[in-house]
Formats: structure tokens, C-alpha cells, sequence
């Protein structure tokens, strides 16, 4: 609880505000019943106007100052609790921020999506309800048992009777929904993780024609979550009649008693009304401290959802870095003895003892069938991944020891998964440096072979990219993502199969501007095609998570047995096509 502080602390006067505004409600809550009473038992009875008037005019009064602390509380609580609930959404955006690929890899991305928006709602609602119940509530149970007792301490004994047992009853009913809401919210999340896979695949499922099947499983979610909330809410529905039961029979009770003693001379009318009025308050009042805690039970799954969040323990920081300073400079890479795996209990290792030199400057190539550990190689490099066992070098200086800033600022990497964002191409470019001049920016684009098509469109490099760039071709957007990355000026330069989609031309041309403008950088890639790195000064042939083959083409077509047997079949297929 203590890490929730710091979202009071900035908002404390609206957290003190809040409930003490709300007081100014109860007080008048509780005085009201009493001028009523006052009315009827001495301007009523005594046929005086005046009086009459004179207390109507307080009851207004009263009533008016109710209205100004119950508007002020609101508001306080309102700010108080939005406010609250918006600084733990930002933190929890940042933690993700954080997030290495592991750590998104355990949380869904559905998952984090409701811990960030439906969690702290919850949570936020429960802030802003205790806000303005907490004094209210007890307050009024408090001033209404005081005032019957002071009525008329006879009849208020029927209190002490029924208030245990009504407090019973809703506890009875609480504890059973308390794990039903657990449940409910479990549920949430699987119908959020649906419809975000769904929503994020739209384009697949269509191409797939298993827009039926996703209904079926869509609907089956939400089946799933009606039965749970109607689980939960089933037993919360009971609460109320219970409750008008308990307050039926207590004020015939109140009535008969009360009935009886006025017979008797020993009470007036008007106490009457107003008593059973602070019975109806003392037990209604029970009721709102009884459904606090019941939104506080549902509010704690949620923040214990999002303690796991911030809690998560980022596996890669740069917090003992011993060269925080130090940047790539040359482009210098080596592996040594570098062990991976995804699975840390599994024995399937996914690179396997690999030990490469990559000198600063070199094209590397690098080639193997698919799934056999290409993207995971290059991952260690800017640290996407840590490695398990050995290291891997930049420069002479453990990847791990350099701010992941520095690293990443002088590693470009173009994702086998290239994603461009809504915005302009301009903009998306400028992803790659903020402060870049035009003339930079052509000149990566240039180099990427996009500058040719960009300028085409009408509205050139102000094109406005869709969603993930939906309105560029694959090759389109691959050269866009590279002209990104060059923009970086990175010192190592990694694509991976970045050039699948471009054809052979145009990718011959990308690599020939990289011979000429990226002459000290050093770069990877790789590629299905062997002609893409056959030129390339070093070739790695990669198979399950070993290095088979290295060297260049010549040696590997005289050594490596596996190398030879691509070329062989993708020579092949080029003379059948
Ligand atoms: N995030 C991940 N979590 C768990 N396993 C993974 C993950 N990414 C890849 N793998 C597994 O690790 C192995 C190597 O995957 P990797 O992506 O490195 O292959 P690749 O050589 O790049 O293949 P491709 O040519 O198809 O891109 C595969 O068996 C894959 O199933
Ligand atoms: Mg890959």
C-alpha cells in the first residue's frame, strides 16, 4: 500500500477535502428528522405559524448547506480519485515501457491492456466511493443511533437487536461474492486477450475466412463472463430486499412500541416519524459501509493485477552497467561461448555455444533454414534478449555493461517484424533521429530505394501512413523501415530478412548503396536468399542454434556441406522459374 502514497500526496487536500465537505451532509441528515419532529410536535400541535415558519426557514437553510458540502465533497472526490487513478495509469505505462521482450512475453499484451485501463478504473471508483463514504457512512450510522438513543432509549433498543443480525446477513452474503468477483475479473481478462488478438489479426482471420470460428470463441468468452458476473452479482442482489426486509419489520416494530406510548402518553407524533427516519438512516447507513468494503474486495483483485505489473522485475536494466558512458564506436562484435534459451527450464537450448568475430566495417551474411535461431542471434546484440551463458562483446566491452541507451543508440535493427505507426512518412522516418534535416532523410531513403516511390505519391514524404502502415506495399514499407534505421547512423547495422519482399533489383541496388555510404558500419544480414549475402565478407550458416559454416562464398561452397546443399537447391529453383 505504501507505493500508493505518492499518488495521494500531490491531490492531499482534495483527500482531506473530500470527506470532510460530505460531513456537512451527515450533520444535516441527522438535524433534519429533529426540526421536523419539532414542527409537528410544538408548531402543530400548538397551532403557531411562526414557529412553524421559523423552523422551515433553518430546514432550508439546512438543506441548502447539505447541497453546497455534498457538491463540494463530490467534486473533491472526484478530482481526488480521477487524479489518482491517471498518475498510476502513467506509471504503469512507463513500467511497461521498461518491459524487456521476456516480460511481455509472461503478461499477455490483452492482459496488460486491462490492468491498464479496467484495473485502475476499479481501483479508481473505490477511491472515489470511500471518498465520499468514509466519514459520510459512519458518520450518519454514528449521529443517527446517537439521536434515536436520545428520543427515546426504549424503542431505540430495538437497534441493538436487529443491527447484529442485518450485519450478519450482509456479511454472509459478502464473503460468498468476494471470490465470485475474483473470478469475474479472470474472465474479463480472457475476453479482453480475445478481442485484442482479434482485433490486432482482423486482416489474417479475414484472408483465413475464420471470421465464423472467431465468433464461436469470442462468443464463448462472453458467455463465460455474463455466468461469472451473473455468479457474482446473484448473491450481491440479495442485499437489498434483505436489507428492506430488516427495515420493513423494524419499523412495524418501532410503530407498534411507539404506537403503544404515545396511547400512553409517554412519547409525541413527531418523535416518531423522526425515529423511525433514524432507524431508516442507521440501517441504511450500515448497507454503504457494508458495500465499501464489497467494492473494496473487488478493488483488491485489481490491485494486486497491478502490483504485478510494477512489481515485474525488468530481467533486462542496465542498473550495474560498468561503462555507463561508453558508445559504439567501431562496430566491433563477438560472441563467446554464447548459450540461449526462451524456455530457462527447458534443456532445448536455442543457440548453442556459438563463437563468432565480426570486425568493424564487415557485411556479414547470415543463412539457415527457418527456426533455426537467426533472429535470436542478432537479438543478443542490442540486447533484446540477455544471453544465459558466455558473452557477447561490442567493442571489446560486454553488451551488458553499456547504458542500454548507448547500446541500442548505436545498434539500427530492422525487425523481421516491421511495424511503420500512424503519421507521416516524414514522421516515421524521424523515428530514426528527431533532429534529422531533409536532406538527411533523403538521402536514407535514397539509400533504401524508397526516395523513387515515396516521391511518387502525391503527397510525397506528407503521405499519411494507416495503422501500422497499411497503405504501403510489404516491399514499400521494408525499404521505409530501413531508410529508419539508416537514419540512425547506427555503428552496426542488423537486418533481419529485411529484404524479402524487394525484389532482386532493387535489393541489389540497397546493397550496393550500403558499399558505398555505409562503409565503416557493420552489418548483418539476413536472408533466405543466398545471392542477397553472397557478396558479403563473412557468411554465417546457422543450424538448430550451432554455426556450421563461416567464411566467405568460395570457402564455404569448398567447406560447408550445408551451405553448399542451399545454394545447390535455390540454383535450382532458379533455373525451373
Ligand atoms: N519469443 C519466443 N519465445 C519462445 N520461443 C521462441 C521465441 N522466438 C523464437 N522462438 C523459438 O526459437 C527458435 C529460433 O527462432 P528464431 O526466430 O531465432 O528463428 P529464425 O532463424 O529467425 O527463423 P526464421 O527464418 O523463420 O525467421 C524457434 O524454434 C522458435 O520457435
Ligand atoms: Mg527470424
Amino acid at each position: 500500500m505504501k507505493r500508493y502514497l505518492k499518488y495521494i500526496k500531490p491531490y492531499l487536500y482534495a483527500f482531506i477535502l473530500g470527506p470532510i465537505m460530505m460531513i456537512t451532509e451527515v450533520v444535516g441528515e441527522v438535524l433534519l428528522p429533529k426540526f421536523m419532529a419539532d414542527i409537528i410536535n410544538i408548531g402543530a400541535a400548538n397551532h403557531d405559524v411562526g414557529y412553524i415558519i421559523a423552523k422551515g426557514l433553518l430546514m432550508v437553510l439546512t438543506a441548502f448547506i447539505m447541497m453546497l458540502g455534498g457538491v463540494g465533497g463530490a467534486w473533491f472526490a472526484a478530482k481526488a480519485s480521477l487524479s489518482f487513478g491517471a498518475d498510476l495509469r502513467m506509471d504503469i505505462f512507463k513500467k511497461i515501457q521498461q518491459f524487456s521482450f521476456a516480460n511481455i512475453d509472461t503478461f499477455s499484451t490483452g492482459s496488460l491492456v486491462t490492468r491498464l485501463t479496467n484495473d485502475v478504473t476499479q481501483v479508481q471508483n473505490l477511491i472515489q466511493m470511500i471518498l465520499r463514504m468514509a466519514l459520510r457512512a459512519p458518520g450518519m450510522l454514528i449521529g443517527a443511533i446517537i439521536m434515536a438513543f436520545i428520543m427515546n432509549r426504549q424503542l431505540a433498543m430495538v437497534l441493538v437487536v436487529i443491527m447484529p443480525l442485518l450485519l450478519g446477513c450482509i456479511l454472509l452474503i459478502m464473503l460468498n461474492a468476494f471470490p465470485r468477483f475474483g473470478i469475474m475479473q479472470k474472465k474479463l481478462d480472457a475476453l479482453n486477450n480475445n478481442v485484442q488478438e482479434v482485433l490486432t489479426n482482423v486482416r489474417v482471420i479475414k484472408s483465413f475466412v475464420r471470421e465464423g470460428y472467431e465468433e464461436e470463441r469470442f462468443a464463448k468468452s462472453n458467455r463465460d463472463l455474463r455466468q461469472a458476473a451473473f455468479n457474482a452479482i446473484k448473491i450481491v442482489i440479495l442485499n437489498m430486499p434483505v436489507m428492506m426486509l430488516f427495515m420493513n419489520l423494524t419499523t412495524l416494530i418501532v410503530v407498534w412500541f411507539g404506537g403503544n406510548q404515545i396511547m400512553g402518553g409517554s412519547m409525541q407524533i413527531g418523535d416518531l416519524t423522526a425515529f423511525i427516519t433514524y432507524i431508516t438512516q442507521a440501517l441504511g447507513s450500515l448497507m454503504m459501509v457494508a458495500m465499501i468494503f464489497l467494492n473494496a474486495s473487488r478493488a483488491m483483485a485489481s490491485f494486486k493485477r497491478i502490483g504485478e505489473v510494477l512489481d515485474a522485475h525488468v530481467d533486462i536494466n542496465d542498473e550495474n552497467a560498468a561503462h555507463k558512458d561508453a558508445k559504439v564506436q567501431k562496430g566491433e562484435i563477438e560472441f563467446k561461448n554464447v548459450t540461449f534459451r526462451y524456455y530457462k527450464n527447458s534443456e532445448e537450448t536455442v543457440l548453442d555455444k556459438i563463437n563468432v568475430t565480426i570486425k568493424p566495417g564487415q557485411t556479414v551474411g547470415i543463412i539457415g533454414s527457418t527456426g533455426c535461431g537467426k533472429t535470436t542471434f542478432v537479438s543478443m546484440i542490442p540486447r533484446l534478449y540477455d544471453v544465459d551463458e558466455g558473452e557477447v562483446l561490442v567493442d571489446g566491452i560486454n553488451v551488458k555493461d553499456y547504458s542500454l541507451n548507448n547500446l541500442r543508440q548505436g545498434v539500427g535493427m530492422v525487425l523481421q517484424k516491421n511495424v511503420l505507426f500512424s503519421g507521416t512518412i516524414m514522421e516515421n522516418l524521424m523515428w530514426g533521429d528527431e533532429n534529422a534535416t531533409e536532406e538527411q532523410i533523403y538521402a536514407a531513403a535514397h539509400d533504401a530505394q524508397a526516395h523513387g516511390f515515396v516521391t511518387n505519391f502525391t503527397e510525397g514524404y506528407n503521405t499519411e501512413l494507416g495503422q501500422g502502415g497499411v497503405n504501403v506495399s510489404g516491399g514499400q514499407k521494408q525499404r521505409l523501415c530501413i531508410a529508419r534505421a539508416l537514419l540512425k547512423k547506427p555503428k552496426i547495422l542488423i537486418l533481419d530478412d529485411s529484404t524479402s519482399a524487394v525484389d532482386t533489383a532493387t535489393e541489389a541496388s540497397i546493397r550496393e548503396a550500403f558499399a558505398t555510404t555505409l562503409k565503416d558500419t557493420t552489418k548483418l544480414i539476413i536472408a533466405q536468399r543466398i545471392t542477397s549475402v553472397m557478396e558479403a565478407d563473412q557468411i554465417l550458416v546457422l543450424d538448430d542454434g550451432k554455426i556450421v559454416g563461416q567464411g566467405n562464398h568460395e570457402s564455404l561452397m569448398e567447406n560447408c556441406e550445408a551451405y553448399r546443399e542451399i545454394y545447390d537447391s535455390q540454383m535450382r529453383e532458379e533455373v525451373q522459374a
